[in-house]
């Protein structure tokens, strides 16, 4: 499974991208509003950060909204992703862009239908939302499993990309759910990244050698 970072914060992408565990960044108007600063300003600064796709979401509701947007958001980089949300216009969106060889990643996805009919229009990339399916008592890497399996009996080529993840479990769950591609919010990288018995066995292994040689050097 590829990991993608799910953040607009230029200093967090720095930070994961320097780990060579990413390959790729989602972001939605929620989190570039977050940063407080211009969308195209923000998306140009990742770019330069990671060489993978990067999606950037529309704000428009109507199809030719959305496909104006769209343009737009491909012009920045080679490597843009232009997000749409699931709706029927959403859809229309998306067999546009993919016949003009724009990427898209159909996001807000909840259901394997759902799924279904974005990998039909086109899309490159789906998101399920797992953190707010469970949030309503869903299990969102079920979901994911069966889009997984939806996909790969009828030869759709469109990747997974489990999104909303809340938690390292979430994450964990979504890679033993098949997900192509995890996109994961900056704190959950962190905690996934530490456990007790690492920092435990680091201490007891510099113990013991100090024991023996003497303190060495922590740098
Ligand atoms: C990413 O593609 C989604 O926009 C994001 O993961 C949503 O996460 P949230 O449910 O925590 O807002």
């Amino acid at each position: 499974m590829k990991l993608f970072i799910d953040t607009a914060n230029v200093e967090y992408i720095r930070e994961i991208a320097s780990y060579g565990i990413i390959c790729g960044v989602t972001t939605n108007p929620t989190l570039i509003a977050k940063e407080g600063r211009d969308f195209k300003e923000v998306i140009k600064e990742i770019t330069q950060l990671v060489d993978g796709p990067i999606s950037g979401e529309v704000i428009g509701l109507t199809a030719d909204a959305m496909i104006e947007e769209g343009r737009e958001i491909a012009k920045i980089h080679p490597n843009m992703v232009v997000k749409i949300p699931m709706t029927g216009e959403g859809l229309k969106a998306v067999k546009t862009l993919s016949s003009e060889n724009i990427k898209t990643n159909v996001t807000l996805v909840f259901s394997v239908n759902q799924a279904l009919f974005a990998a039909l229009a086109g899309a490159t990339y789906v998101s399920p939302f797992v953190g707010r399916l469970e949030d309503t008592l869903h299990e969102g890497a079920e979901v994911v499993s069966d889009i997984r399996n939806m996909f790969d009996f009828y030869n759709l080529n469109t990747e997974i990309i489990s999104a909303s993840i809340r938690s390292p479990k979430q994450l964990a769950d979504s890679a033993r759910a098949g997900a192509h591609i995890a996109t994961v919010p900056y704190e959950v990288l962190k905690k996934s990244l530490i456990h007790p018995l690492t920092d435990q066995g680091i201490e007891t292994f510099i113990k013991d050698w100090g024991k023996v040689f003497g303190n060495r050097s922590t740098k």
